[in-house]
């Protein structure tokens, strides 16, 4: 089938290439033109692995096309999809006006019958508004005879794990009430339907919900956790005991109830603020909703707070190695990360800090430029010189065993503040560290003023 995929970000091209990938012909556009260039030479803007290799392979094989050529893109598929960013506004609801152009640029161009396909995050009613949009300026060219239909299609992929999850969907939620529509769309998803009917359909405002509803439980549940991890700490519980103790039951399951320093990323925190406003647009206050947030905003300095209650808020002439700048593991994207708010609030209080990602570096060089009390170090060794302790911000595979031995060794006195519960406290206490992680019992770390400054 012909498909146009508008928007070359996560969504539009971990989508289109799997569509490709599938069999499908896929045309790409992005109003970037030298993004576009880039990824007809197989450069990927973004780190996600597994895709660098289908955007490649497809394109040789011709399936998989990019053009800055909107024109071209509306006459290549009956399908278009819209997967085009919808940034938050200042008051937190999502910004529509990309995904609202790119409904006026098929209506402009369209000479057949259309099925517009809304993969973008959107909130409930955007489909409406596409259709509105289509109506007016199909009505100013004179061409209302054309046929179209809007189509709700939330994306559930994961970044990190963007290509497995588009390549094997949990299910595939399509929202028309158009037979027609829904037949087609069938035919686009049959090859990740096949060995069982992974299609849900449902009318569009269901579905335009379903992806909210999603992301917020998810949301949920990690703030519920970090909630728990906090009272825990006070109660001195350890959360890691009763994460599992919960876990167990198969009504709460083991997955997203990871205590840490608050969820970060294009999603989660975008998709709570919206849902937040969309309730608040029609008369509703959504009170679970803002206690998800209320507490992750908090969360987010939790580690701040542990090493001001070490250290005192005084943190001049104190260096911090940083471990892990992405928000989440397998990814470059620094979107809402807690190493950011713990960065920032280090900086304000005076210290400089020493970091190091195995992807994020040229983002974090990106975002914060060349500073005097930011260092960008090459491994992760690098960052412990002169440190006065070690941060660990984000749960990469490199960072779960480290030679403690070296950390002694480099760190000024042997103190780990873990946001992302990685090293047993018990053990870490044997190896003759101050551990503060998430949640874990009632620290009692050497007294402060064992540590020295390095300089006022
Ligand atoms: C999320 C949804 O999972 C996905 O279905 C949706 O389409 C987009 O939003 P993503 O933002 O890529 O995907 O990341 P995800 O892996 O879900 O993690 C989000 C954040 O939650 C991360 O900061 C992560 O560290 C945090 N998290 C996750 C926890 O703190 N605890 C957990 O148990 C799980």
């Amino acid at each position: 089938m012909r498909i146009a995929v508008f928007g070359t970000g996560y969504v539009g091209l971990v989508q289109g290439s799997v569509l490709a990938e599938v069999g499908h012909d896929v045309l790409c556009v992005d109003v970037d033109a030298s993004k576009v260039e880039g990824l007809k030479a197989g450069r990927i803007p973004i780190y996600e692995p597994g895709l660098e290799d289908i955007v490649r392979k497809n394109h040789a094989e011709g399936r998989l096309n990019f053009t800055t050529d909107a024109a071209e893109a509306v006459k290549h598929g009956r399908i278009q999809f819209i997967a085009v960013g919808t940034p938050p506004d200042e008051d937190g609801s999502a910004d529509l006006k990309y995904v609202l152009a790119v409904a006026a640029t098929i209506a402009e161009h369209m000479e057949e019958p259309k099925v517009v396909v809304t993969k973008s995050t959107v909130p409930v009613g955007t489909a409406d508004k596409v259709r509105a949009k289509i109506v007016e300026v199909l009505g100013a060219r004179g061409r209302s005879d054309l046929h179209f239909d809007v189509v709700s299609n939330p994306e559930f992929l994961k970044e990190g794990a963007a290509v497995a999850d588009c390549m094997r969907p949990d299910r595939i939620v399509i929202g028309t009430s158009d037979p027609e529509s829904e037949e087609l769309l069938r035919e686009v998803y049959a090859p990740f339907s096949r060995n069982r009917d992974k299609l849900i359909v449902m009318d569009v405002r269901s579905a335009e919900l379903t992806k909210y509803a999603a992301n917020c439980m998810l949301a949920t549940k990690i703030s519920f956790m970090n909630e728990m991890a906090n009272l825990a700490e006070r109660l001195g519980a350890d959360i890691e005991m009763v994460r599992q103790g919960i876990g167990s039951d198969q009504r709460i399951g083991y997955h997203f109830i990871y205590p840490g320093a608050g969820y970060g990323g294009s999603c989660f925190p975008k998709d709570v603020k919206a849902l937040i406003h969309t309730a608040r647009e029609v008369g509703f206050e959504p009170k679970v909703l803002q206690a998800v947030e209320d507490r992750n905003e908090e969360q987010k300095s939790v580690i701040f707070d542990k090493i001001v209650a070490h250290y005192g808020s005084d943190l001049r002439g104190r260096t911090f190695a940083l471990w892990g700048l992405s928000f989440k593991p397998q990814t470059d994207d620094m979107r809402e990360a807690a190493s950011r708010v713990v960065m920032e609030a280090l900086w304000k209080a005076g210290a400089k800090v020493q970091a190091f990602d195995p992807e994020a570096m040229e983002e974090a060089q990106r975002i914060y430029g060349d500073r005097d009390d930011l260092m960008l170090c090459g491994t992760k060794e690098a960052t412990l010189r002169d440190a006065d302790a070690l941060v660990v911000m984000t749960e990469w595979q490199a960072f779960r065993a480290p030679d403690f031995d070296l950390l002694k060794e480099k760190l000024k006195s042997a103190v780990i503040f873990d946001g992302r519960n990685l090293y047993e406290p018990a053990r870490m206490a044997r190896r003759g560290f101050a551990y503060y992680a998430i949640g874990r019992g009632l620290t009692e770390p050497p007294a402060a003023s064992a540590t020295p400054r390095s300089a006022a």
